[in-house]
């Protein structure tokens, strides 16, 4: 099975939609949270996070969104559980998201999308590692 970084931004703690969230993704058979954590994400980790999108027009509001309050920063484990959360989150747009995903029923505007899931297995152990060093 495949290990997934998933991150619950800080407008899904703000809203209290954690637990809806959370509830999804542990209602889909065999997948299971293997690590979990309250967290408010500092400068240095977001740069590494978001280091791709260094230089957009986004890049400053979206780390001053990420650090406004806490995440809930975990590792999600199961059978084809990228492409999976992917799926869950629906696309990145609100708007363009279908109901029935987490961005689609909850989503208000692109930068406070309520979640973020790795895109591939390199994604995956990158991410992994920034949030998680010591798991393995
Ligand atoms: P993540 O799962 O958070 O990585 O989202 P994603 O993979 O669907 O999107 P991407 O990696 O391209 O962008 C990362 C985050 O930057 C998105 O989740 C948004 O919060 C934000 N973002 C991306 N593109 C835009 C944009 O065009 N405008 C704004 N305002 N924010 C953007
Ligand atoms: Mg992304």
């Amino acid at each position: 099975s495949q290990r997934t970084l998933v991150l619950l931004k800080p407008d899904a703690v703000r809203r209290g939609l954690v637990g809806e969230i959370i509830g999804r993704i542990e209602r889909k058979a065999g997948w299971s949270v293997a690590a979990m954590e309250l967290r408010t994400l500092d400068r240095a980790t977001l740069e590494q996070h978001y280091a791709e999108h260094e230089g957009r027009p986004f890049y400053e509001p979206l780390m001053e969104f990420m650090a406004s309050g806490p995440s809930v920063v975990m590792v999600v484990e199961g059978e084809r559980v990228i492409e999976g959360i992917r799926a869950l989150a629906g696309p990145t747009d609100p708007i363009a998201a279908a109901p029935g995903s987490v961005r689609g029923d909850f989503g208000t505007i692109v930068r406070e999308n309520l979640i973020h899931a790795s895109d591939s297995e390199e994604s995956a152990e990158r991410e992994m590692k920034i949030f998680f060093p010591a798991f393995s």
